[in-house]
């Protein structure tokens, strides 16, 4: 025990400790407000348990001396069923894994798991097979960037799967003190940051796609004046998600869509001989980005000349082989024969018919989802 804890000062004993583990290196107040947000402080009671090695030290201390603790702190020793025993139900995490398990616990009590948003064995755990997915995904999907179960692997690890939560939610940030008591990047910008940036943003094709008849592009403004009747008609829009639009609202759907800059939306322009004759959309989504759904309309003046048909081909080309996608999908109401008629014009197959699951228009009514898997668009292209 240091000087400061026999003298009384249990902070200053802390704080000590803490420098031996981890520097002595500035807070700045940016850090000292984020660990503020993050961190709870530690009580007298956790402190003297720290200085007797049986809780972690803390995170942080602020720059006025404050040790910062995780909220679950003192909670994990309730819940092991006092301190006494904290360290044999941590350890019992990795029952087949002793040395892990007790390397794992000194780590712990080192304080210096500061990257996880919940500090315990369970997250330990859960970030140590997410960080192995993503490497395993990074290496698969080097040689192959489309590759379906690097795919998956590395949304799963990167975003999470329904219940099973991705890094993303279970790292925190690296704060500039970190940096300067870890330095090089954090398990963040290494397993979420880059490999999102290299393999999950989407990255557009050069536009306009040209098919036999048509050109596709993105919205761009004046392209309102062709929609305004359609998107007027109540028979045209009747088993669309929206309804009727006016002169305005078009201009505005135009606007935005000539400006989604996140990639995952396209929505585009379809082109016959220089005049706008519908729209063709694609939505990037699902696992690792790896799922697509498309959707259309033809202006009623162009109908029943095989543009939505056409349109549709280019966009599966496009989803299939410039976004690697696995799975594209259609949505409709299944009122809706024509759109359903060109779903199966493009060889998607009915996968569910669901019974009054869809309101629209004040009433429930059926849907259906058609889909093609990137294999059977392979077989029949
Ligand atoms: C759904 C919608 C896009 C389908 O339009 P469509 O005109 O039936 O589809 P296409 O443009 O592909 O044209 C196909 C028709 O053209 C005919 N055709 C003529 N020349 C053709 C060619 N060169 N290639 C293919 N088909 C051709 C086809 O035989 C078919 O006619 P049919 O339905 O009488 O058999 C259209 O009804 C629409 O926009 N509806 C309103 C909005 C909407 O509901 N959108 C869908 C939401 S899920």
């Amino acid at each position: 025990m240091g000087d400061d804890a026999l003298s009384g000062d249990p902070v200053a004993a802390v704080r000590e400790r803490f420098v031996a583990v981890n520097g002595d290196h500035p807070m700045t107040d940016a850090d000292d407000a984020y660990v503020r947000e993050h961190f709870v402080e530690a009580t007298p009671a956790a402190m003297e348990q720290m200085l007797a090695g049986r809780l972690p030290l803390p995170s942080y201390v602020l720059s006025d001396g404050t040790p910062m603790v995780p909220a679950a702190h003192g909670e994990l020793a309730e819940v092991a069923g006092g301190v006494d025993r904290l360290h044999d139900w941590f350890v019992a995490f990795w029952p087949d894994d002793p040395a892990t398990a007790e390397a794992e616990w000194d780590h712990y009590l080192s304080g210096q798991y500061v990257c996880l948003r919940e500090v315990s064995p369970i997250r330990i755990r859960m970030k140590t097979a997410r960080v192995a997915e993503a490497s395993a995904a990074v290496e698969i999907l080097r040689r192959d960037p489309h590759d379906p179960i690097g795919r998956g692997m590395l949304g799963q690890a990167v975003d999470g799967v329904l219940a099973v939560p991705g890094l993303d939610s279970l790292l925190l940030p690296m704060t500039a003190y970190d940096r300067l008591r870890f330095g090089g990047p954090s398990v963040r910008e290494t397993w979420v940051d880059a490999p999102r940036a290299e393999f999950l943003t989407p990255v557009p094709p050069v536009w306009p796609l040209r098919t036999e008849r048509l050109l596709l592009r993105p919205f761009r403004p004046g392209d309102e004046a062709a929609l305004t009747d359609a998107w007027a008609d109540e028979g045209w829009t009747s088993l669309l998600l929206s309804g009727t639009m006016n002169a305005a609202e078009v201009a505005e759907m135009v606007r935005r869509r000539s400006r989604q800059h996140d990639g995952l939306f396209l929505g585009l322009a379809v082109e016959h001989d220089g005049e706008l004759v519908g729209d063709s959309v694609l939505i990037l989504q699902g696992t690792g980005l790896s799922e697509g759904e498309i959707g259309w309309t033809v202006l009623p003046r162009h109908a029943g000349r095989g543009y939505a048909t056409e349109a549709a081909r280019a966009v599966l080309r496009l989803g299939f082989e410039h976004y690697g996608l696995r799975r594209i999908v259609a949505n409709l109401d299944a009122r809706n024969d024509r759109s359903a008629a060109l779903c199966e014009r493009l060889g998607m197959r009915r996968e569910v018919h669901r019974r009054g699951d869809f309101w629209s228009k004040g009433t429930w009514t059926d849907s259906y989802e058609y889909a093609l898997l990137r294999e059977e668009w392979r077989a029949q292209s």
